[in-house]
C-alpha cells in the first residue's frame, strides 16, 4: 500500500494567542511593501476575523492542523511557552527531532533564539532585505505577550472572546493571553 510521505515528516506547528497574532499581523502589514496598509485596526480586525487576510482564518488554520494531530507527526508549541521557558521548548524540539544535544549546545541555541538576541541579529531580523521589500530592521517588533491590550478596545476584547469561545469550543487548546515581561 502506498503511504503518503507526509506521514514521515516532522512538522512543528507554532501557535500564538490570537489577540497578539492579529496585532502583530496588523503592524507587520505596514512593513512589507507587498501588503496594503490597513485602513484602521478596527477594519483589519474585521478582515482578520472574516479570514480575509493572507493565511486565511486563524481559527480554521489551527483547527485543521490540530484536527490532524493523530494522522501526522506534529509537535505543537506556543509562542507564549517559548517566552516563558525557551529552554524547555528547545529540549522538546530536540526530543521531537531525535537530536541528542549536550547542555552547552542547548544553552547556545537558547541564547541565540531569545527574542532580544534575534531582534539584534541582522539575519533573524531580515535586515538584509532591501527597503522596497521590508522596511529596514522591522521584521521583529516587540515580541511581547499581551501587547494586544494596547490595541483592543473593551468592546473589541469582549466580542473577540465570544467569537473565540464559539470557534474553539471543541478544541482542547489553552492560550496564554498575558505575561509580565520586560520590553526590549
Ligand atoms: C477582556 O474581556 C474579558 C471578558 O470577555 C474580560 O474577562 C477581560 O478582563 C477583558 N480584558 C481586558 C484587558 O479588558
Amino acid at each position: 500500500m502506498y503511504s503518503f510521505p507526509v506521514l514521515l515528516c516532522q512538522i512543528i506547528y507554532v501557535m500564538r494567542n490570537p489577540k497578539d497574532n492579529v496585532v502583530s499581523y496588523y503592524h507587520w502589514c505596514f512593513n512589507w511593501a507587498a501588503f496594503k496598509n490597513p485602513k484602521s485596526f478596527e477594519d483589519f480586525l474585521d478582515q482578520w476575523l472574516a479570514g480575509n487576510v493572507g493565511g486565511a482564518s486563524w481559527f480554521n488554520h489551527i483547527k485543521d492542523w490540530h484536527g490532524k494531530r493523530d494522522q501526522y507527526n506534529i509537535l505543537f508549541l506556543t509562542y507564549e511557552d517559548m517566552i516563558l521557558d525557551l529552554k524547555t521548548a528547545v529540549m522538546k524540539i530536540c526530543c521531537f527531532l531525535e537530536k541528542d544535544l549536550n547542555e552547552a549546545d542547548i544553552n547556545k541555541i537558547v541564547e541565540r533564539a531569545s527574542f532580544k538576541n534575534m531582534k539584534h541579529d541582522p539575519k533573524a531580523n531580515y535586515e538584509f532585505l532591501p527597503e522596497d521589500i521590508l522596511k529596514k530592521g522591522q521584521f521583529l517588533r516587540k515580541g511581547k505577550v499581551g501587547d494586544w491590550k494596547n490595541m483592543f478596545t473593551v468592546a473589541q476584547n469582549e466580542s473577540f472572546d465570544q467569537i473565540f469561545e464559539e470557534q474553539m469550543k471543541d478544541v482542547p487548546l489553552k492560550f496564554i493571553w498575558d505575561i509580565d515581561q520586560p520590553s526590549y
